[in-house]
């Protein structure tokens, strides 16, 4: 691939005072990165199967980035345009007083240098946080959640959790969040259970994203037997209903249908059956501080290495540049073989969803 005339406007330090289209970082296709994902955990307080095995190793706490350089990362990234961050995991509200951190990003909200702030949960905590994300800025949750069948839940999450994600859903809606429920697409698990799970969130007022299972990080089962491509769901959906392609977007890689008969909408995120790389505006930092260019690529910039060998704002910001000049066009997931091996080596726990 050639990278020649990246039309990236590399500028001095005098212009990055203030956040401008002349600083934004463009990428070798011309996408504009407008989006950050940032990792603030790789721990997890649930275990899904198709993301982690049961025993997971977890990163020792000195190799996972401190609230002090987070908000550095934020910074550098809002001066050179980022207008959206999400909190990923692992579960960002298991970290030990996330509430603090999510208090001092929700200063780039209120002096506008973000335009949005949000966070990707598995919404087990969620009942303790609702009102201090809202009170945060925070207005839209993603809440993870694979089946309201309590047996059915545990067995995918090896968790009995299911009564504390509905409480934390009660609590989002009850702080004023709009919430968005994201349902990994399993063949065994949940296929029949997905139009309930849909007729359920709509009734709530709440979208849904479903999303085809990615060949990510070492699990403990047999990936390909769990993988339900999105195209057989939603033909089986519009045997049972009208789907209306939606313009709504978020930012994110979601093609939304609104479902006649409920009037809610749902979204497909399949990364696999479609190409959804064309619009990418986004880029994501793990929690030790390795910036991925794609989700689907192991190509990365390790900036808790500069952070912790003294890097000033300037040496930061130049890398960050530099990372954006080898963002690749898209990814190449693929779940071909059995047991064949992933298509990157990290769980979605480390990069974030
Ligand atoms: N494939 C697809 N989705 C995954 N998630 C975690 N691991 C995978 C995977 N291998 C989902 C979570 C959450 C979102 C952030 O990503 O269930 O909804
Ligand atoms: Fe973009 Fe990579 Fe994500 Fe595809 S997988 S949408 S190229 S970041």
């Amino acid at each position: 691939m050639c990278f020649e005339g990246v039309p990236i406007q590399n500028q001095g330090m005098s212009d990055l005072t203030k956040p401008s289209s002349h600083n934004a970082l463009i990428d070798p296709f011309g996408r504009t990165i407008s989006y950050l994902r940032l990792s603030v955990t790789d721990r997890c307080d649930l275990r899904c199967a198709y993301c982690m095995p049961e025993r997971m190793q977890f990163l020792p706490k000195r190799d996972v980035l401190s609230f002090e350089e987070l908000e550095r990362m934020v910074a550098l990234f809002v001066r050179r345009g980022v207008k959206k961050l999400r909190l990923t995991g692992g579960e960002p509200l298991v970290r030990k007083d996330i509430g603090a951190l999510i208090e001092r990003l929700g200063a780039f909200v209120a002096d506008r240098s973000l335009s949005e702030l949000t966070l990707t949960t598995n919404g087990v905590r969620l009942a303790d946080f609702a009102e201090a994300l809202a009170a945060a800025g925070v207005k839209r949750v993603n809440v993870s959640l694979d089946s309201l069948d309590p047996a059915t839940f545990h067995r995918i999450t090896r968790r009995e959790k299911i009564q504390s994600v509905i409480k934390g859903l009660d609590a989002a809606q009850a702080a004023g969040l709009r919430v968005k429920i994201n349902t990994v697409a399993l063949k065994h698990d949940n296929a029949e259970e997905i139009p309930s799970i849909i007729e359920w969130a709509h009734d709530r007022d709440m979208d849904v994203s479903l999303i085809e299972v990615m060949p990510m990080g070492d699990v403990d089962g047999d990936r390909i037997d769990q993988y339900l491509p999105l195209t057989f769901v939603r033909d089986a959906l519009e045997r049972q209903w009208t789907l209306e392609r939606d313009d709504y977007r978020t930012g994110g890689p979601s093609r939304y249908y609104r479902v006649v008969q409920t009037g809610g909408r749902v979204g497909f995120i399949s990364p696999l059956t479609n190409n959804f790389c064309d619009g990418c505006n986004r880029v994501r930092m793990t929690c030790t501080g390795k910036l991925y260019m794609c989700l689907g690529q192991n190509d990365q910039t390790d900036f808790r290495a500069l952070l912790r060998a003294g890097a000033s704002d300037a040496d930061l910001d130049a890398a960050l540049v530099e990372a954006i000049t080898r963002k690749p066009y898209g990814h190449d997931f693929e779940i071909r073989r059995r047991n064949a091996a992933p298509a990157v080596d990290r769980a979605m726990s480390v990069t974030g969803g």
